[in-house]
């Protein structure tokens, strides 16, 4: 697939990798995770450079004479791209090119750029297209051409913003390049409206049926435990991101109970504010489940900062207090069994597994289950006997404890989950009492 813009483009590049905390602030071992996804997007770390400033710069952010500094080690370390984990403008950013003398990205742009090259789907690539022109519309200073052509063509608008290096020839043309960026991010917005009212459609279809949404750090392990769980075959690859799409599968963790989970994008520490907006389609199937599985990986030495990272995102996407099973997943892989100590004291109710090595499953299968079983009414209903939809509904949705028979009517007592109970009733039963729940 063509890259959005060539110049994010970090594919076996040597990178150095830059932080800068103002004096009093501590360093959070973001370079860790910024290292992580540097990897992610091919590049190959040759430094790290982490800087305590003063006061931020409003011309390069480190200031000048850092900025030379991080020159001279560029050179030393022959790398071609800085990627600061701090987030820049585009006047800091043509700057310190200037200086450095090679491409200067920010986190942001990065994540952007993983997106990009990650997304599969039609809906995806809308969604990181959109995303990143939101990004750049209030920093374009360049000339931007060919772009109403791809409009409707399924490539990314990526594709299209091909100039780089050409900077923008007077106000005219940034003005009109601004409008065609405007009318591309309204066509986007409106293409994936249609494609959010047909997901909420479907997940309104499946209302009724219990469903787990998967949520996690991106590398946690959600789709391995997806596809353990349902013995299916979803992509999974030791890279962030992997999914940006999601996938929903039929999971039967006892005979006769029918659930559905969902596997989600992954989370990251500062997620671009654009990606979690535009994957507002993709994360529906978090906010609409009923229960969330939210997957750690526990082998990372930074798994409660990931913890609280995920937290953060759930929050801002409006699912902070939705009913939650914490699942530490790489239990196989563990290395600092302290901090899986605090894991588990901070979490008690979580379920330890390997979703790799299928350890820890049926644990995990017994807390889902109690959960969905909470939710559940006992009832008796009564039919006629010629109309067979209801037995066939509680068969498929509920488990029959009791039937009896009398000359007209047809009686079933049964257990069901409270959200089925609407489909129920619009099978208009002659009688429906509950007994329990
Ligand atoms: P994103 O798509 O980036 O959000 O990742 P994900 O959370 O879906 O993770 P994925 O299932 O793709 O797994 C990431 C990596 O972790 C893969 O290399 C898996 O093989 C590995 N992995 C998953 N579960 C386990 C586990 O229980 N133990 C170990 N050691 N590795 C695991």
């Amino acid at each position: 697939m063509e890259k959005f813009r060539s110049d994010l483009q970090v594919n076996q590049e040597k990178a150095t990798l830059v932080a800068a905390v103002q004096r009093g602030a501590v360093f959070n071992d973001d370079l860790a995770e910024l290292t992580a996804l540097a990897e992610s997007a091919g590049a190959l770390v040759v430094d790290r450079f982490q800087q305590k400033i003063r006061t931020i710069h409003p011309a390069t952010y480190i200031g000048r004479g850092k900025a030379e500094q991080l020159a001279e080690r560029v050179q030393q370390f022959e790398s071609n791209v800085v990627i600061f984990d701090n987030d820049l403008s585009p006047a800091q950013i043509r700057e310190l090119e200037k200086i450095i003398k090679v491409k200067v990205l920010d986190r942001s742009e990065l994540i952007l750029d993983i997106f990009a090259s990650r997304a599969q789907t039609h809906q995806a690539k809308l969604q990181v297209d959109l995303a990143q022109l939101e990004y750049t519309y209030p920093r374009l200073t360049r000339m931007w051409s060919h772009l109403d052509t791809v409009a409707g063509g399924g490539g990314t608008a990526a594709g299209s913003v091909g100039a780089i290096g050409v900077r923008g020839t007077g106000e005219k043309q940034l003005e009109i390049d601004r409008r065609l960026v405007q009318k591309r991010i309204t066509e986007l917005k409106r293409e994936l409206e249609q494609i959010d009212r047909r997901k909420m459609r479907e997940i309104e279809g499946r209302r009724g049926i219990f469903t787990v949404g998967l949520v996690g750090y991106t590398n946690a392990g959600k789709s391995t435990l997806l596809n353990t769980l349902t013995d299916s075959d979803v992509y999974v690859e030791d890279q962030l991101f992997a999914t940006l799409d999601t996938r929903t599968r039929k999971w039967i963790p006892e005979n006769g109970v029918e659930i559905l989970l969902s596997d989600t994008v992954g989370f990251v520490r500062r997620l671009p504010h654009q990606l979690v907006a535009s994957f507002k389609a993709t994360l529906e199937e978090a906010v609409n489940a009923d229960l969330l599985l939210h997957v750690v990986d526990l082998a990372n030495p930074e798994a409660l900062d990931q913890i609280e990272s995920v937290d953060k995102v759930l929050d801002e996407i409006g699912c902070g207090d939705k009913p939650t099973v914490m699942v530490l997943n790489k239990a196989d892989a563990v290395y600092a069994l302290s901090q899986v100590e605090i894991i588990q004291t901070l979490y008690p109710e979580a379920v330890t597994c390997s979703a790799r090595n299928r350890v820890g499953l049926d644990e995990l299968a017994t807390a889902v289950l109690s959960r969905y079983r909470g939710s559940e009414v006992h009832l008796r209903v009564q039919s006629h006997h010629a109309d067979g939809r209801i037995r066939s509904f509680l068969q498929a949705y509920g488990r029959i404890l009791q039937e009896d028979y009398d000359d007209t009517l047809f009686s079933i007592e049964a257990v069901l989950g409270q959200r089925q109970l609407p489909g129920l009733k619009r099978l208009h039963p002659v009688h429906l009492e509950i007994l329990a729940g």
